[in-house]
């Protein structure tokens, strides 16, 4: 019967079957990271609506129209999270993360809340999985991190093995530096010489916040923003351009590498080297991720200067490029997905006790085990077994508890194998490919 309740447009359930994928990521999320020596961190979900508008920015669309803004019991202004940097710094500087470690290195995923319309690849409840780079620096090379949090973001992509990625950079040292107010005017004079051919948002935020006029999506304001005269506005320096050529140097065949005067990114707080990575195959909305440096928000929030830099994925989009043009990694979820079919009758506990016993000693090994309820139909616990995406189906009757053995089925050839009750976890181990870290 169809409930008289829906969720909100724009705010999915994650079901049993697809729910798998999302635990593979986060998996893969922990491995790769833990490899880099990033620890995980975990903030909540409402933060003070003032937290994400001094760090995000009053006149970014994120606070203007997309946050999910509320007043609590007592009067307060709460928001749920846009997204988790702005948490993460404030977490940081409240626990006095930085007393104890000189520098930090972060990484978080969790869900995020942007009233957007909703759309293929973009939610209003949407996951994230992100890092940052917290007060690391090196005096012999300014952009050592810059350098770090880049080829992270790169590894753990080549990592999933997703192919077809275009990476974006630019610098906004000087139009948000120290010389910001200088480079700025120059950008407003630009603008406002052209004011004719601005669209009304973007007259709005000449005045407001001229960087803002580059989200434009008209095209006659892209024409314009596809002109500025970037040489003498705001030149790049020696160090950034050798960043890149460092970074390029060091990219697969499978990831495109360009430099973008006009990415200027939706936040802020952003100070320096920004970055974007889409895939072709996404479509409209083909942001994959997108990061970069942020040395002020600790001041602004209170704290004292410490450098940043990080990035955030969107999960859904990953996901849905590892589905769409990734095949490999489709089967790799479910390769080492386990179904235990009991066909012995239902009220011999003991042997089921037994079998959920072998199947927790499965999953402390990685293995993702489905145990279902004894039912002598072998047929269609296989069924239910290829449903649900499982790999191997070892199957448990009378037969096999008298002889002390498990019979091991491929799902995919249908071959089976005859093993001995204590040689389950060694055969599945030997018999399951796992994912090589690069
Ligand atoms: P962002 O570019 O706003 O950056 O978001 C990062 C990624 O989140 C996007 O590239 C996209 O994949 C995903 N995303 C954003 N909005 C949606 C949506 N409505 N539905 C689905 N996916 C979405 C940040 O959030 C910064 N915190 C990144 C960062 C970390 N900068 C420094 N550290």
């Amino acid at each position: 019967m169809a409930s008289q309740y829906s969720s909100f447009p724009g705010m999915d359930d994650i079901l049993p079957g697809e729910i798998e994928k999302w635990q593979w990521l986060e998996e893969k999320t922990r491995t790769a990271f833990a490899c880099w020596g990033f620890n995980e961190i975990r903030t909540p979900l409402l933060e003070p609506t003032e937290l994400f508008t001094r760090s995000i920015g009053e006149t970014t669309d994120i606070v203007h129209k997309e946050m999910y803004t509320f007043k609590d019991r007592g009067d307060r202004n709460m928001t749920l999270r846009p997204e988790m940097t702005a948490s993460v710094a404030r977490a940081v500087i409240q626990n006095g993360l930085l007393k104890t470690n000189k520098f930090l290195k972060l990484f978080y995923t969790g869900a995020m809340f942007r009233a957007e319309r909703p759309q293929a690849g973009r939610k209003r409840q949407f996951h994230q999985i992100g890092a940052e780079l917290v007060n690391l620096t090196r005096e012999d090379d300014p952009y050592y991190a810059d350098w770090l949090i880049v080829r992270v973001l790169i590894n753990f992509l080549d990592y999933l093995k997703i192919k077809n990625l275009k990476f974006r950079i630019n610098d906004l040292t000087l139009i948000n530096g120290e010389q910001a107010e200088l480079v700025r005017s120059k950008l407003r004079k630009y603008f406002e010489s052209h004011k004719s051919k601005l669209d009304p948002d973007s007259v709005y935020r000449l005045d407001k916040n001229v960087l803002r006029i580059f989200d434009s999506k008209i095209e006659t304001t892209r024409a314009l923003i596809r002109d500025v005269p970037w040489n003498d506005i705001a030149p790049f320096s020696e160090e950034f351009l050798k960043l890149n050529k460092l970074l390029q140097e060091g990219f697969e065949g499978n990831v495109s590498f360009e430099i973008d005067r006009t990415l200027v990114r939706g936040l802020d707080y952003y100070t320096g080297v920004v970055f974007e990575v889409a895939s072709s195959t996404l479509g409209a909305q083909d942001a994959l991720a997108g990061g970069g440096r942020y040395d002020r928000l600790y001041e602004e929030l209170g704290s004292t200067s410490t450098p940043c830099t990080g990035f955030s994925i969107g999960m859904e989009r990953l996901l849905m490029v590892l589905e769409k043009n990734n095949p490999t990694a489709q089967s790799q979820m479910s390769t080492k997905s386990i179904y235990f079919a009991s066909i012995f009758p239902n009220d011999n506990h003991a042997a089921f006790l037994k079998t959920v016993g072998a199947s927790r000693s499965l999953t402390e090994s990685g293995f993702r085990v489905i145990v279902a309820e004894p039912s002598p139909k072998l047929g269609d616990h296989l069924k239910r077994a290829s449903k649900l995406g499982a790999s191997y189906t070892v199957i448990r009757g009378d037969q096999e508890l008298t002889e002390k053995k498990w019979t091991v089925k491929n799902m995919m050839t249908g071959d089976q194998a005859s093993i001995p009750e204590g040689g389950l976890l060694n055969y599945l181990m030997q018999n399951t490919k796992e994912l090589e870290l690069p």
